[in-house]
């Protein structure tokens, strides 16, 4: 456990802005911040920070919340968990209360695989520093290619012992728990035997976003033909393969600055570029790159250039990849090395502004290198170039924006010297034919004009009605605010009444309090705290530590953010709602009772209709005067709201 002063000074230092720039790329819009949402598949961005409010809100999935939600959300970690992630970032000390052994216990998997693995890391690294075999076999490899210590440091390489289970041993001997090296796929164990996975072999631990390890990738010194060259960990609870880019913790940040990112293959290639100073790069790791991967790059950036070898393999893995990122909307570029040559020699041999400046001058987009590459193999020969045509089009025919795609038929026309209405009509057949496919729409017959802008739906906060909703809002927002003066207790002299004593003293004096467990939570809380000077209801319930409580909060003073922007850009809606408390409040007050009462109406109804039994005569009669008394109140409300009076 986590001590409350420790968590206080964790919320402090947790700057949203800063917490969620490590895994989104934003861009200032006013006061807040935009960016692409990392909790769906958006192209257009609409996720929003607002530092002022210490929170994020994602218009389009509805997701929202502090700084301490961004990373339990994003990270998959527990409250606590997502503290202590935080409390490593601003370098805060933990206190914590003294933890039981079943609290130990329940500490799961996932860290616990990750702190094994971060061990490994440590333990790899120092083998290579330090001992004399690490030095002489590890070291010595590494320097041999050519890589700088700072490059060899920067990467945590390391160098596993060659050994049966030298690794293994040790990690046992710390206290590190054979069921996670297990699990981690750093041990192999069988029955009788147990063994280090990766012995003999250099390492590269591979990072998540957060820069934690979750896993390796070794590679073979000796020259064994029955061997595999690179050795990985095993997909596990931790490493998923298919959506983890080797290098992306340590090129994110150059990513946004350069707005780019490039792709390569390998881990050499990596490293190579890196020392070569371009860090805006990442590798697939040699598979076939995967739409998982393409999304965690388009968070940073929409420019991939794809930076192949130049041979037969490289080439086909290039038109490979390109459909794939052009299908997520991405802008690709293709480069294409001279041949035998990998991003890896080459940038061996080349500093960083030249290697720039061949880039600059070499890479195409994706229908000039696929055209071209199709064009050599093609001429003078009429049927190869309509299969080529059907080709090329095909590529153009996943870009899901309409724009893009109308450039790139434009682009395709003139180096094809095909018309270009043909080329559309082309398309739309291939698309036809694809359409049971979900998300493509039929393009134009004209190239497009800009697309109509349609704001996603926000979704409703779960279970309240719109006048609960919209009383709560009211009450977070304005609590604090004066709304109106009355004679106080002590004779000739008045006191100010505050928007939040207001509306607290109107639910609870008439017992109308919805019983919906959020709306309570939030309005005896609310009671509780109103006194204090010092209390801050946004910022209180903001970080509240029951989710569902902050995710409430949160959404319903976000909406607004939206709306706000709406009304003051179409001009019409001139009153500022901060004006107008006086009349809007009670409004809002009294459409909440309304609609309670309401509720209260439609419940003895029912109750009326389920007393049939003979004895019930009493209870009948009792029910039917409540029922009396509450349709007059519905009436006098209903007046109220009828032609705007206030209520004081
Ligand atoms: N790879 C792998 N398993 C293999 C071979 C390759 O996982 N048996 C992955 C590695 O991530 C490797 C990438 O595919 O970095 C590219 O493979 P390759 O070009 O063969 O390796 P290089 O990166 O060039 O490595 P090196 O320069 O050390 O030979
Ligand atoms: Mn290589």
């Amino acid at each position: 456990m986590i001590e409350q002063a420790t968590i206080e000074r964790i919320l402090d230092a947790s700057e949203i802005v800063e917490v969620v720039s490590d895994f989104v790329n934003l861009k200032r819009r006013g006061v807040n911040y935009l960016g692409n949402c990392p909790f769906h598949n958006e192209k257009t961005p609409s996720f929003t920070v607002s530092p002022a409010k210490g929170i994020f809100k994602c218009f389009g999935c509805g997701k929202g919340g502090n700084a301490v939600n961004f990373i339990m959300e994003h990270e998959s970690l527990s409250y606590p968990e997502a503290l202590k992630w935080l409390a490593r970032k601003y370098h805060i000390e933990i206190v914590e209360k003294e933890e039981s052994e079943e609290e130990r216990q329940q500490k799961d998997d996932r860290e616990s695989m990750m702190i094994v693995s971060g061990f490994a890391q440590k333990y790899f690294s120092r083998f290579l520093w330090e001992e004399p075999e690490g030095r002489t076999v590890g070291l010595g490899y590494f320097r041999e290619r050519g890589f700088r210590e700072d490059i060899v440091k920067k990467f945590e390489l390391g160098f596993c012992p060659d050994g049966k289970s030298t690794f293994t041993d040790a990690a046992q001997r710390e206290g590190y728990r054979m069921e996670f090296l297990e699990k981690t796929g750093l041990t192999i164990k069988r029955d009788d035997w147990v063994r280090d996975r990766f012995s003999g072999r250099v390492m590269f631990p591979i990072h998540n976003l957060a820069g934690r390890v979750i896993a390796f990738g070794g590679r073979i010194l000796k020259h064994d033909p029955n061997a595999a060259k690179y050795l990985n960990s095993p997909e596990s609870e931790i490493y998923h393969k298919s959506r983890v880019l080797y290098g992306i913790f340590q090129a994110k940040r150059e990513i946004m600055r350069a707005d780019k990112c490039f792709l390569v293959e390998g881990y050499t290639d990596v490293l190579s570029l890196h020392q070569a100073g371009i860090e805006n790069v990442v590798a697939s790791s040699g598979t076939a790159l995967t739409p998982d991967q393409i999304r965690l790059i388009r968070r940073f950036t929409p420019n991939v250039t794809i930076l192949y070898d130049g041979d037969e393999a490289g080439i086909k893995a290039s038109l490979r990849g390109i459909d794939l990122v052009l299908e997520e909307g991405l802008n690709v570029k293709v480069l294409l090395l001279p041949g035998g040559e990998d991003p890896d020699s080459f940038a061996r041999k080349h500093n960083a502004t030249e290697l720039l400046h061949y880039i600059a001058e070499n890479e195409t987009d994706f229908i000039q290198f696929k055209t071209r590459l199709l064009l050599k193999t093609t001429e003078n020969d009429p049927v190869a170039r309509a299969k080529l045509i059907t080709d090329v089009l095909r590529s153009v025919s996943v870009i899901p924006d309409t724009i893009m795609r109308s450039v790139y038929i434009r682009e395709c026309s003139k180096l094809l010297n095909v018309d270009e209405s043909i080329l559309y009509n082309e398309v739309r057949k291939i698309l036809r034919h694809r359409s049971g496919k979900a998300g493509f729409q039929l393009p134009p017959d004209q190239p497009a004009k800009a697309k109509p802008q349609v704001a996603p739906p926000t979704p409703q906060p779960a279970g309240l009605d719109t006048e609960e909703q919209e009383l709560l809002r009211i009450l977070l927002k304005y609590c604090k605010s004066p709304l109106f003066e009355q004679e106080s207790e002590t004779p000739g002299q008045t006191e100010i009444i505050s928007v939040g004593y207001f509306i607290l003293a109107q639910l609870i004096n008439d017992d109308l309090v919805s019983d919906k467990p959020e709306f309570k939570t939030i309005i005896e809380e609310m009671a509780d705290r109103l006194e204090e000077d010092d209390f801050q209801p946004d910022r209180y319930f903001f970080h509240h530590p029951d989710a569902r409580i902050s995710r409430l909060a949160i959404d319903l003073l976000a909406e607004k953010w939206v709306e706000s922007k709406r009304w003051s850009k179409a001009g019409s809606y001139t009153e500022k709602e901060e004006d107008i408390l006086e009349w809007l409040v009670p409004k809002i007050v009294n459409e909440y009772k309304l609609r309670k009462v309401k509720y209260l109406l439609a419940d003895i109804e029912k109750q009326i209709a389920g007393l049939t039994g003979e004895d019930d005569f009493e209870k009948v009669i009792d029910a039917q005067s409540k029922y009396m008394n509450l349709k007059k109140v519905e009436k006098f409300l209903a007046d109220r709201l009828g032609n705007r009076t206030m209520i004081s």
